[in-house]
């Protein structure tokens, strides 16, 4: 073979042959991935389904209720960490990032849920920590055992300013210094959450690629996707300077500082697009923990060329605590501003539950339906928190002795920590509410009896068939899908509504907000559209058969999804 021939043959498998392995991108027939349809479900293994009656949720335990929620409608399911840890925080501090916790399962029991859950069309999602390990990881281990240990930079140590005192003021998100000192090796060693979680160093490049490298082994496993911990935190300022302080006392009673020096530096978003990389190798998805106060912060998450992360949370819901029409169409319009694909979450596993933040105590289940017609319905992928589609209810510790997570330990009255929101998932009427044989580690509340799976299927009227209905019409509508997002009536302080139009057609989401009924007008023939509507979905049991748009009678509380003809 001459030289030419055989250089040109070599250029041309180097051209094809990353194409030919690299994973085909899933999009519809308009180029929308798959996440962007998708719903999201998160799961918190301990309290979902306990298999052994152990009084710990574990894989087995969600393998076993995936008909559940294909049922229900989710797509994704994204799991916190399950991976070998302490518990110190619960699993965000982990010691192993390629195997199983025990008390979760085997690694053998993750490939059988893979498995059952590709057979019904869900996706998973493993959480990545990684700001920090266990301190019972083997890289720290290795890292605390001597100066000169070749791991000894994969974590952030210094020596203290003088005696007994460490390296700057920077504090612990759960209290006290961020710096412990080592006896061992008489150095600091920098930690943005528990003692037990040591930050890594992402300025190690062995760092970097070792949890590539993870992400990469748990892509191969047929993960779709990660959900990554705590991200604005991977980097701390090289000259460690000390944060301005704000004067405020906290509740571990360390003063507030503006995190400026070790939070939301730049070179994070470096590692995004790196990371991002490696997950287009396998078509997955990056959704982060990012806890952004504006449209600004939250479109640099997306990347400048949309390269970095393509959910990026926005908690701007989990902000509001009332039923303010104008504070969601504010925060709605920052969303849509960002210039990426929206994400809407109105609780997580360290947020009250919604049932408790938007409910007035007397209203809460239509309110937790109109919530699940807010934000099930904009133009973005929405994340669910398991129970919400039951409205399970915040079940917090009366008493210090009872409470599970340090931080309500250490915090206590003021914080009480985050058992609340992490109550065993409620099944049925049966003790405990069908989540286990056993005796649960945490209490279910008294209301399980009424709230629960079986009991709400079997009430057309319930938050669970409400849900199940919105997700079912969301699925086949075109407009609630892919839809502009167009506000409506944007002074009115009660009524939120909005229109979602595509070419399949044109949706109008009209919610009360408010406990007496009002009335409201909309004109939409500049969007080429007819005066009438018939509802596609409502939250009242009955309801008229078609609206007039231009004087529309709303029930307290209610929710309407209407489609308008032209
Ligand atoms: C994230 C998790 C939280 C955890 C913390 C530290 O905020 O959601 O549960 O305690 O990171 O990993
Ligand atoms: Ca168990």
């Amino acid at each position: 073979m001459s030289k030419l021939r055989c250089v040109a043959i070599t250029l041309l498998l180097l051209l094809v042959l990353p194409t030919a392995f690299a994973q085909k991108r899933e999009t519809d027939a308009a180029g929308h991935a798959w996440w962007q349809h998708a719903v999201f479900y998160e799961i918190y293994p301990r309290s979902f389904a306990d298999s052994n009656g152990d009084g710990i949720g574990d894989l087995n335990g969600i393998t076993s209720r995936l008909d559940y929620l294909r049922e229900l409608g989710v797509d994704a399911i994204w799991l916190t960490p399950c991976y070998p840890s302490p518990q110190v925080d619960f699993g965000y501090d982990v010691s192993d990032y390629q195997n199983i916790d025990p008390m979760y399962g085997t690694l053998k029991d993750f490939d059988d849920l893979a498995k059952t859950a590709r057979k019904r069309k869900i996706r998973i999602i493993m959480d990545f920590v990684l700001n920090h390990t266990s301190d019972q990881h083997k890289w720290f281990q290795a890292s605390r055992s001597s100066r000169t240990s070749p791991f000894r930079d994969w974590y952030v140590w210094r020596d203290g300013k003088g005696p007994g005192q460490p390296p700057n003021n920077w504090i612990s998100v759960f209290g006290g210094s961020a710096w412990k000192l080592d006896p061992a090796t008489e150095q600091y060693y920098y930690h943005m959450f528990y003692p037990e979680q040591p930050d890594l160093n992402w300025r190690n490049p062995a760092v970097k690629q070792a949890m590539f490298d993870v992400t990469r082994w748990w892509y191969k496993r047929g993960v779709a996707g990660f959900r990554l911990d705590a991200v604005n935190t991977l980097f701390e300022d090289p000259q460690l300077r000390d944060n301005p302080e704000l004067g405020e006392k906290n509740a571990y009673g360390d003063t507030e500082q503006k995190t400026v020096y070790n939070s939301d530096l730049p070179e994070v978003h470096t590692i995004l697009q790196e990371l991002r990389k490696v997950a287009d190798e396998s078509d997955a998805v990056l959704i982060g923990e990012t806890w952004t106060e504006d449209a600004e912060q939250l479109r640099a998450y997306y990347g400048p060329s949309h390269n970095e992360l393509q959910l990026p949370m926005d908690f701007m819901f989990t902000m509001i605590n009332k039923l303010s029409p104008p504070d969601f169409r504010k925060q709605i319009a920052s969303a849509e501003a960002s210039g990426g694909w929206p994400v809407y979450v109105i609780s997580n596993h360290d947020i009250r539950r919604s049932y408790d933040r938007y409910g007035d105590g007397k209203n809460n289940d239509a309110i937790a339906k109109l919530l699940a017609g807010l934000y099930l319905t904009l133009r973005g992928t929405p994340i669910m928190y398991y129970g919400e589609e039951i409205g399970m209810e915040n079940n917090d510790p009366a008493r210090i002795q009872d409470v599970q997570d340090p931080i309500g330990k250490k915090g206590w009255p003021e914080e009480k920590g985050r058992d609340g929101e992490r109550t065993p998932m409620q099944w049925n009427a049966s003790p405990n509410a069908g989540f286990t044989p056993g005796r649960p580690w945490l209490p279910v509340p008294a209301s399980y009896k009424t709230r629960n799976v079986e009991s709400e299927r079997a009430d057309p009227n319930s938050i669970l068939n409400f849900y199940k209905k919105l997700l079912a019409l969301r699925r086949k509508s075109p407009a609630l899908l892919d839809g502009t997002y167009l506000p409506l009536n944007p002074q009115d302080p009660h009524v939120l509504a909005y229109l979602r139009q595509s070419a399949g057609g044109s949706v109008l989401v009209v919610l009360n907000m408010s406990t007496t009924s009002q009335k409201a007008s909309f004109d939409l023939s500049a969007q080429g559209l007819g005066a009438t509507a018939t509802p596609l979905l409502t939250s009242l049991s009955t309801g008229p058969g078609t609206f007039s748009l231009q004087e529309m009678e709303l029930a307290p509380l209610g929710a309407y999804i209407l489609q308008v003809g032209k």
